[in-house]
């Protein structure tokens, strides 16, 4: 009789802690197979097409429900079993409760925080970026699983990293196009899964576009009209959203709050239809900022309550018809559909088996400590005295605003994390230390605590300065004034290395660059690294990296400027090409020519590599399109139109040797940059980046790597018209310092037969 009990005690138990495992599971957002009466509507069948399924719904809605299914809070439907959705979730670099339909508490106290964008983008790795985007939606899975997350994800943000004050360029992958655009594919592709039309998440490519100004000299971005030319919209702002719609199969695109050339980029057709839908086939729906909507034209979602208060009126006064509302929910319903939200039990779906332990699990927790190890970039490295050593460097003091922070690792747009490791907890694995903030915030406002800094660097056998900036100084509504580090930051720095016994080491954190030139030229400063906002771990990854546990092998995504860059510069000033009649700088490492403080690219490693290119093409025919050329034009001083070449898969390929010439091993990202013919006019970028490979090589061993550069993407430019072209002629591919011309010649039908 007892045992009986107990067996059912424990089968009881059994079944609590399965129930227990999964989540506590919620009711179906539709289609319940509990609820006879709409089980079996045709909608509801999960062997229909879902564009059949989609029509069967909008032809079972009536205008009032339909209208209030456009925005972000979208309304049920009870009498079809449709419950309510919340649209907004967000996952920039982790499961974020930033939107109001992902909630931690309860069984979800926390989701695996990653390192903030910048610094993810800083190891141009492609498959980390996608492996990132895997986790998260794991993770999202699980909490939508749970009750408590979404699967509209409205992230990421791809905006170029166009000026370096800009308070959320922390967000983005950077300053370069094909940078940008890369990471939007591997991250996208990571968050939706690659289960051919079935999405895991829905992902969302933001903010279109030239957005990239939040408040600065009174000038905020609700009010801010871009003024940006055409060359500057093909060959700049529209890259890495082209990327993510045609490559990475973005389910949605977000405009933004800014107009471009006097027309609000959520209210221009010719933006949102004809560029977005028409010529890159957006599969899914165009959602806009909350709240930038005043008209409906060729948007399918508002973030905000606009659509819904003001849409049935448009309708009955005939500014709309019904069809344009139709359209709009075909776009959105088809999503929810492709993930699964009308196929019934969530449980028993591809995903319905992620629940609480898939979050903060130990492998999860480890990516974000890997990404942050990969990301971070080592800037000077004199002697070199990094890495330190444990047997030498017994006592380290860590002195520094950020030395022992955790919320200033995650960034914005962040969630919250499964924990923290702090610098000091992390150099304190390697080391005795001894801690001094030395300011009391970033902001460091006096040298009051100046003086036990001091002490404890003349103490110690080496020092570690953590440094920079956190959301009180850069942010989304905070652009910076200036690049340099806030308050009397220089100050400590200067006079802390003055009074060590030992190394000075300096880490900064930060979104954006920070001029830091005079530690840059102190001679007692011996090692710089950039952290950027390194994650929930990135306390370790910092103590890794200057300890040696971990060769650095990030790489600037971003110029970093000094000062005097910005004298006449305007940040409303949008032109990435420089104009010297105004005196204007031009923007990025692709139009600047001035001086730097660290190029775009610039990243140290504990070894040493060598590039040789073992073999590549010299010379390159590029066939026409026989319709436009059907003569024997001599092409060679021109630059032929990218729709007049039969472009396909025309690329150059290059086999690069890597050699690891150091005694370590270590990781290597090779960046290949091209630059057009001389000739190629003015509309040409001086240098662009055209592909990244990052390989591992061991201590003196060497890897052949191979590099595919697609022609007519890659190395053609923009003209000022905004029209793509070929420049013929010699264009000069550069890795490091290695230089190789390859010669690219148009043929057409007619010089082939002659
Ligand atoms: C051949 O090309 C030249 C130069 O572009 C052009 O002026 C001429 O009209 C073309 N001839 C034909 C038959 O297309
Ligand atoms: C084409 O024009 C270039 C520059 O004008 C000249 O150097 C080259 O010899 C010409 N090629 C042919 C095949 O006529
Ligand atoms: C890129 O990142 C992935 C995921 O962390 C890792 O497995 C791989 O080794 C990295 N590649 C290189 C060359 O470091």
């Amino acid at each position: 009789m007892a045992s009986k009990f107990s067996l059912l005690i424990t089968t009881f138990f059994i079944l609590l802690c399965t129930l227990h495992h999964n989540g506590e599971a919620h009711d179906p957002f539709a289609c319940d197979p509990k609820d006879v009466t709409t089980k079996n509507l045709p909608f509801c069948k999960v062997s229909l097409a879902i564009s059949e399924r989609v029509n069967d719904l909008i032809g079972r809605l009536r205008l009032e429900e339909k209208v209030n299914l456009l925005v972000n809070t979208a309304s049920g439907v009870p009498r079809l079993g449709i419950k309510s959705y919340e649209w907004w979730s967000e996952a920039l670099h982790g499961v974020s409760n930033v939107g109001p339909g992902t909630k931690f508490g309860a069984q979800f106290p926390g989701a695996t925080s990653f390192p903030q964008v910048i610094t993810t983008a800083a190891s141009f790795n492609a498959s980390l970026w996608e492996a990132i985007g895997r986790v998260v939606s794991d993770e999202a899975r699980a909490m939508y699983n749970g009750g408590v997350g979404g699967l509209t994800y409205w992230s990421p943000n791809v905006n170029i990293f166009r000026d370096p004050r800009w308070g959320r360029g922390q967000e983005t992958p950077g300053e370069d196009p094909v940078l940008a655009g890369t990471y939007a594919v591997h991250y996208v592709k990571g968050l939706q899964g690659t289960d051919g039309n079935r999405l895991k998440v829905a992902a969302c490519c933001k903010h279109f576009t030239a957005y990239d100004l939040d408040n600065w000299n009174g000038v905020d971005r609700f009010h801010f009209n871009a003024q940006v030319s055409k060359q500057d919209i093909e060959d700049t702002f529209d890259v890495p959203f082209r990327m993510c719609v045609k490559e990475g199969k973005v389910a949605s695109v977000m405009c933004s709050y800014n107009q471009v050339n006097g027309v609000p980029t959520c209210a221009d057709p010719t933006l949102l239809k004809r560029t977005i839908r028409e010529q890159w086939h957006l599969d899914g729906y165009i959602v806009s900022d909350c709240d930038s909507v005043g008209v409906l034209y060729s948007l399918d979602l508002d973030c905000g309550p606009f659509l819904g208060l003001h849409t049935q009126d448009a309708v009955k006064k005939g500014m709309l018809s019904e069809g344009d509302v139709n359209g709009a929910l075909v776009n959105t319903l088809t999503i929810q559909m492709r993930l699964g939200m009308f196929d019934g039990e969530p449980l028993s779906q591809a995903y319905g088996n992620l629940g609480p332990k898939d979050v903060c699990n130990p492998v999860h927790q480890e990516l974000a400590l890997e990404a942050a190890r990969q990301g971070i970039v080592l800037l000077k490295n004199n002697g070199p005295s990094l890495p330190l050593s444990p047997q030498h460097h017994r006592t380290v003091a860590v002195i520094g605003p950020n030395s022992d922070v955790t919320i200033t690792m995650i960034g914005n747009y962040a969630g919250i994390a499964c924990g923290y490791t702090s610098p000091i907890q992390g150099i304190g694995k390697y080391a005795r230390t001894i801690h001094q903030p030395g300011c009391a915030n970033v902001a460091c406002s006096n040298d009051n605590q100046f003086g036990p800094a001091l002490d404890a660097a003349h103490q110690a056998d080496a020092t570690i300065l953590v440094m920079g900036l956190d959301q009180s100084i850069e942010a989304e509504t905070k652009d910076r004034a200036g690049l340099l580090l806030p308050g009397l930051q220089q100050d400590l720095v200067s006079k802390v290395a003055d009074a060590s016994r030992g190394p000075t080491i300096l880490v900064l954190m930060s979104g954006g660059p920070v001029d830091i030139t005079f530690a840059q030229n102190n001679h007692r400063i011996a090692g710089i690294l950039w952290a950027g906002y390194p994650g929930q771990d990135g306390g370790a990854a910092i103590a890794d990296i200057l300890f040696g546990a971990a060769n650095p092998g990030g790489k600037l995504p971003m110029t970093w400027y000094p000062q005097e860059y910005l004298t006449n510069l305007p940040m409303t000033n949008m032109a990435m090409r420089p104009s010297q009649s105004k005196g204007y700088p031009g923007r990025t490492y692709r139009f600047y020519k001035g001086p730097v403080l660290y190029p775009f690219g610039h990243g140290l490693s504990y070894t040493h590599f060598v590039h040789t290119i073992a073999s590549a093409p010299k010379l390159v025919s590029i066939p026409l399109n026989g319709h436009h050329h059907s003569n024997t034009t001599n092409f060679s001083n021109k630059a032929i139109r990218v729709t007049h070449a039969r472009c396909g898969k025309l690329s150059i390929t290059l086999h690069v040797y890597v050699k690891n010439v150091g005694s370590i091993d270590g990781t290597h990202t090779l960046l290949v940059f091209s630059a057009p013919p001389l000739g190629g006019g003015n509309w040409a970028p001086q240098k662009q980046l055209v592909a990244f490979e990052k390989v591992h090589v061991d201590a003196k061993a060497q890897k052949l790597v191979l590099v595919n550069i697609h022609v007519c993407k890659l190395l053609s430019v923009v003209d000022k018209l905004g029209i793509r072209r070929i420049p013929m002629g010699e264009h000069v591919i550069h890795i490091g310092d290695v230089k190789h011309h390859v010669s690219l010649q148009a043929t057409t039908l007619g010089i082939i037969k002659s």
